[in-house]
């Protein structure tokens, strides 16, 4: 199976899906809305909305209830985007190989527009009770509660919060405090991807507390591989500027422990992740539908795929 070709379809088919939550450009407050979408559909990659959508289809998930999820989520990152590259925070001015959302708009609508995001997101998110039968509703409810706890003190916002206070300290961040910023301005929002996913198909609590692991680990490993390419890439592969972490006195993983070590956790991480996905329905308690067993194979290769990616 050619589960590169199947990632960049299914990539391709996520983005339609999450541009058509969008919020129309028009009435006085247009232009707000018009900078919330500018930033959104630039694009990135799409992966947390792709991992949700694959672990819930790998769950056992086959209705459209996941679709405005994967469009909140989306919406959720990309304000983290636009507020962290404001000048307050990592000051930088191309993202997504456009100028950043402060750029193009101002700093006020910069400011609005992730305001807008997060508040948008909300909305979206809850338009699954409108595609949902009773059943259902439970899990809506239990993915509301993860997807906003993990992007905001106690996830993402938390990250943030030490990310930025740890530029203005001159002493060395132990380690725990590291783990704690790439635990949580990245990888909380892998976690909330993929229990997510899980939650929305029905997945009991343990299963879920295995994805928080693997989301946890591939976030990690994610941002780990970020910082490392903030210092080898260039800015056109990119599409945001190299060099941003040093220029902001960052403390990451790879200031810490250099290039190299950073590297062989990066994939130390990954291979743990992909081992406890591996395991995933090989107990005998659980039997893997053909559909399930393909969203397997594809989010493995994924991560396979972003240990050595190059944007
Ligand atoms: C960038 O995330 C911010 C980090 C958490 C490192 P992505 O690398 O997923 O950004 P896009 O969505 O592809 O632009
Ligand atoms: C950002 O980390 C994590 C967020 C929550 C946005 P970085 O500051 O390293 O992300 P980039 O490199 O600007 O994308
Ligand atoms: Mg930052
Ligand atoms: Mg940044
Ligand atoms: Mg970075």
């Amino acid at each position: 199976m050619n589960y590169e070709a199947m990632i960049e379809a299914r990539t391709k088919e996520v983005n339609e899906k999450i541009l058509s939550y969008l919020p129309k450009e028009e009435g006085y407050q247009k232009t707000v809305i018009e900078a919330m979408n500018y930033s959104f559909r630039v694009g990135g990659k799409r992966l947390r909305p792709f991992l949700m959508q694959e672990i819930y289809t790998m769950c056992g998930g086959t209705k459209k209830i996941v679709e405005p999820f994967m469009a909140a989520l989306e919406m959720i990152h990309t304000y983290s985007l636009v507020h962290d590259d404001l000048p307050e925070m990592d000051d930088d001015e191309l993202r997504r190989g456009m100028p950043t959302t402060h750029k193009k708009y101002g700093q006020a609508m910069g400011v609005l527009a992730g305001d807008g995001l997060l508040n948008y997101a909300m909305e979206t998110a809850m338009r699954a009770f409108d595609l949902c039968s009773q059943q259902d509703n439970e899990n809506i409810i239990k993915a509301l509660q993860v997807l906003f706890n993990k992007s905001g003190i106690y996830g993402m916002i938390g990250g943030q919060t030490l990310d930025v206070e740890a530029e203005k300290t001159n002493h060395e961040l132990e380690l725990g405090e590291l783990l704690f910023i790439d635990e949580n301005k990245t990888a909380a929002l892998l976690e909330a991807a993929l229990m997510c996913g899980a939650i929305l198909a029905g997945a009991d609590e343990k299963v879920v507390d295995q994805f928080e692991k693997v989301g946890s680990l591939v976030g990690t490993a994610f941002q780990i591989q970020d910082d490392i390419l903030d210092i080898t890439s260039t800015t056109q592969v990119l599409g945001k500027p190299v060099g941003s972490d040093e220029r902001n006195h960052k403390k990451t993983y790879v200031t810490y422990y250099g290039l190299e070590e950073a590297k062989k956790d990066q994939e130390r991480f990954s291979l743990e992740a992909i081992s406890m996905l591996d395991s995933y329905g090989t107990e005998a308690t659980l039997t893997l539908t053909p559909e399930s067993e393909e969203a397997k194979q594809i989010v493995i290769a994924l991560i396979r795929r972003l240990v050595s990616r190059k944007m």
